[in-house]
């Protein structure tokens, strides 16, 4: 009897050693579920690896971790991503960006004739929904989500490329104010690309995912989100395991194309100066866009930074010569102080939101436990010292502010695909009263 009882034990105990020795020796298991962040301007992928605690943000075959959120069609093929926008400039028509801003949603009339005009591409209004006409070699038209299902397919793919294992299981981001019908058409668009979704989460709270304040005994997270053209603040609560949105605010008409567009004037200026003529042809614009972009980017690293561009300044019917006058170089130096001085009143501005979100769920600044900066624009240095002097405390900016997102819905792919055994996981409270205020 007791003989029996040992051999059965020994069988257990061979049993659990060999799991235990399994789990210490055998590589980690490949990930299944990805967490998709499919962005207005950019989408990207990531993975929590089970062995090293650490999510990986995909890269494609050039190591770019995000891609555009652009689809273009030709005659022959449906591109997405960067292949889209290498086509774009030839293609404008069929090259549909900003699908997120038309998906699952209801327009009143007329509105869709107006947002039309702001795209090359065409826009249509089908009982109230968006539509995109397409004319390759015949014309018809797709929907926003049969948009953000090829840029999530080319996600699926980057992802089974790197992992070596098929994908059927995902995490997706929306922004917090998205409505169930918002929510709804995006977790169709990922259906439509192959992916089961496990779970929708906010934004905001994925940023504060990829910063482990799930983990951390911390009670109100303020995430500000600037992009290139848009301003969102949340108030997070987090209750037990559980995130709450307590407020939303924001300014949809702030971001960084706008900071671009107050160094383009200057610089636009510059040059009617020294040559006397206001830049206007279309290249001329464009190549000294462009250098304002760099600059721009160059002077969050930089004290200053050079913009430098051939221009034309003149149309090409001149009858001096058959190629018009020769090409002027225009170079300029900005210092990142100028560029502050350009931008006061608008980086001003982002307070406004923060301060509204606080007064919404009742709390001073002081209250505030940790603050997370998301989207490319919080690299501003300007931004970052406004929004530190306001609250006497350093926000949260170690995680690259564009894969913020992805990060922390890599993570809650990790929990959902259970490599996270011991850890507690912060769900979210879903809140279907919320309204989110615009300021701009
Ligand atoms: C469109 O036309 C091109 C050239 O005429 C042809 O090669 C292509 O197969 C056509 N595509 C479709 C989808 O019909
Ligand atoms: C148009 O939309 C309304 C509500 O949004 C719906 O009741 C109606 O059935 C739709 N009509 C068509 C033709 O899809
Ligand atoms: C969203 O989808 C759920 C589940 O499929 C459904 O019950 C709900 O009615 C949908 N809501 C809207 C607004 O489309
Ligand atoms: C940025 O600006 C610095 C200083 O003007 C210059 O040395 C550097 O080459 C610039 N880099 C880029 C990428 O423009
Ligand atoms: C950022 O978040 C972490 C929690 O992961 C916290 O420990 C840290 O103090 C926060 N603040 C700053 C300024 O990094």
């Amino acid at each position: 009897m007791s003989g029996e009882i040992s051999i059965i034990g020994s069988v257990i105990l061979a049993l659990f050693l060999a799991g235990y020795l399994g789990q210490q020796y055998l590589p980690p298991p490949k990930p299944r579920v990805i967490g998709l962040d499919l962005g207005t301007t950019f989408c990207s992928v990531g993975v929590f690896l089970p062995g090293s605690g650490e999510v990986e943000v995909i890269a494609d075959e050039e190591g770019r971790k995000s891609i555009p959120s652009a689809v273009s069609f030709t005659s022959t093929a449906v591109l997405a991503g960067y292949e889209a926008m290498d086509v774009a400039d030839s293609n404008p028509q069929n090259t549909v960006y900003d699908a997120k801003r038309f998906i699952g949603k209801i327009f009143e009339p007329g509105l869709l004739e107006q947002e039309s005009a702001r795209y090359p591409f065409q826009v249509i209004n089908n009982n109230g929904s968006a539509e995109f006409v397409i004319f390759t070699n015949h014309t018809f038209t797709v929907s926003p989500e049969f948009i953000g299902s090829r840029l999530l397919l080319r996600l699926k793919k980057m992802a089974e490329r790197q992992l070596g294992v098929p994908i059927q299981k995902a995490v997706i981001s929306v922004p917090a104010e998205f409505d169930e019908r918002q929510r709804n058409y995006t977790v169709r668009a990922a259906n439509l690309a192959g992916l089961e979704i496990l779970r929708v989460i906010n934004e905001p709270t994925a940023a504060a995912m990829a910063y482990g304040l799930h983990k951390v005994d911390v009670f109100n997270v303020l995430v500000v989100d600037l992009g290139g053209g848009t301003l969102d603040v949340s108030l997070l609560n987090k209750q037990g395991g559980m995130f709450l949105t307590r407020a939303m605010a924001g300014n949809n008409k702030l971001g960084g194309q706008d900071f671009s567009q107050r160094l383009f004037q200057y610089t636009s200026e510059r040059v009617r100066q020294q040559f006397g003529i206001t830049p206007t042809l279309k290249e001329d614009i464009y190549h000294l866009r462009q250098a304002v972009e760099a600059a721009k980017l160059n002077l969050t690293l930089h004290p200053s930074a050079s913009i430098t561009a051939l221009l034309h300044l003149h149309t090409h019917d001149g009858s001096e010569s058959p190629e018009g006058p020769a090409a002027v170089r225009f170079q300029a130096m900005v210092t990142r102080e100028l560029f502050e001085e350009l931008n006061e009143d608008l980086f001003q501005k982002i307070l406004v939101p923060v301060k509204t979100v606080l007064a919404e769920g009742h709390l001073e600044k002081e209250d505030v436990d940790e603050i997370v900066l998301v989207g490319g624009s919080t690299r501003i240095p300007r931004i970052r010292q406004l929004i530190s002097e306001y609250f006497g405390k350093e926000p949260n900016t170690s995680v690259d502010p564009d894969l913020a997102v992805v990060t922390g819905v890599a993570i809650q792919a990790g929990i959902m695909g259970g490599s996270w055994p011991l850890q507690v996981s912060a769900i979210e409270i879903p809140n279907r009263h919320l309204r989110k205020m615009n300021f701009s």
